[in-house]
């Protein structure tokens, strides 16, 4: 086992650090010479794929905030009306779904069986589907009208982390296709968002590079009771991930919150010492929303908060406001999840090491969950 890890000290470690390569080899081949996107093997109607008037994306765990993330990117990117929903739930509450709407399954293993009902229940009620999947001849794909596959490689460590990067690279090339397919404002531009992309995977690794802090960090928070994360816009499916990893591998109660809701109700967890990870937007992302989320640390630093904060390098904004700076490359705020996640990973498996737990198998949980 030892030799598997590559001279890595776990499973989860070695996906951590494999992320680059998950999100280029997911990229690969979905461009022609001249950079527009190519889906043949989708094999699916283009004309029905033009009169799409809602998209529903089904997952459950880590890859519904692949999910999220969608919702922002490829509505933006394509107009099409998107709504994300735990499949679980879709399955159950007699949800609107028609000849019309596509129905986009996110599925590291292609077995879970939640995700499976929602996708049989899509069909029968006449929806197009797609699988988002990581696994070949899995169960998912091969109900499914068509598929999309992640590039990650096998992931052996129970938590998502490298497969969850890849899902998010092929909702974005799924929303730019769409966007190229259909016309429009963003027709033009998913070429450009596309040149961006695949210069993720480098920045992706100057992130990696740069977290001796935030190992150490974890080290010193090993007996944290409680810690809170916050984002907003794709920065707010970042923190419900950072949260979700930090239950799954270090048993810590964590909860992830849409920064805009603090002063709604979690404001009055804050209490003096309280983590807080907050993830900031880029400065240049738009309507303003850098300047909200920086207040939200002020807001909560007053509170006495201890305030671990996730933003883009040379944002000095934060400076006043912030115990530690996790810096970031620059990139378009729609790509920024592939690169602002990737500390809360590390923290959350660093922190679980150092608890002595066994971060490729955490307790109570299953890689795939065959069962409803
Ligand atoms: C399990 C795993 C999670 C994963 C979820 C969905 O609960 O422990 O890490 O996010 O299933 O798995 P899937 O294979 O459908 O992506």
């Amino acid at each position: 086992a030892a030799a598997e890890k590559g001279g890595f000290r776990s499973f989860m470690d070695k996906e951590i650090d494999e992320q680059p390569q998950a999100v280029a080899d997911t990229l690969l081949g979905r461009t022609d010479a001249a950079g527009a996107l190519v889906l043949d093997e989708l094999r699916i109607d283009e004309e029905a794929l033009k009169r799409v008037s809602k998209i529903v994306l089904v997952a459950c765990g880590t890859a519904s905030y692949a999910g999220m993330v969608a919702k922002y990117a490829i509505e933006h990117w394509t107009r099409i009306p998107c709504e994300v929903e735990l499949a679980h739930e879709f399955r159950y509450r007699d949800p609107v779904v028609d000849d019309r709407t596509l129905v986009v399954s996110i599925s590291q293993s292609g077995e879970t069986m939640d995700t499976l009902m929602a996708v049989k229940h899509a069909r029968e009620l006449g929806a197009m589907t797609i699988a988002i999947c990581n696994t070949h001849g899995s169960t998912i794909p091969r109900e499914s009208d068509a598929v999309l596959y992640t590039h990650a490689g096998p992931e052996i460590a129970v938590a998502s982390t490298k497969a969850f990067l890849a899902q998010i690279t092929a909702v974005y090339v799924l929303g730019l296709y769409l966007a190229q397919l259909r016309g429009g404002t963003y027709a033009d531009e998913a070429q450009a968002v596309m040149k961006e992309l695949h210069e993720v995977p480098a920045k992706i690794r100057t992130v990696l590079d740069a977290m001796g802090r935030v190992r150490e960090i974890a080290r010193f928070m090993a007996d944290s009771p409680a810690v809170l994360f916050l984002g907003r816009h794709v920065g707010y499916p970042v923190a419900m991930e950072g949260a979700l990893k930090l239950k799954e591998l270090a048993y810590i109660h964590a909860e992830g919150f849409a920064a805009g809701e603090l002063k709604h109700g979690p404001i009055a967890l804050v209490e003096p010492g309280q983590p807080v990870f907050v993830v900031v937007p880029s400065p240049s992302t738009e309507h303003g929303l850098h300047g909200k989320v920086v207040s939200n640390i002020q807001e909560i630093r007053a509170r006495g908060a201890r305030t671990l904060v996730i933003a883009e390098e040379g944002d000095e904004s934060v400076v006043p406001f912030a115990d530690e700076i996790i810096s970031v490359p620059t990139v378009p705020t729609l790509l920024a999840p592939l690169l602002t996640v990737v500390p809360l990973q590390v923290f959350a498996c660093e922190l679980a090491s150092a608890k002595g737990l066994d971060v490729d198998q955490p307790r109570n949980l299953a890689k795939s969950v065959t069962v409803e």
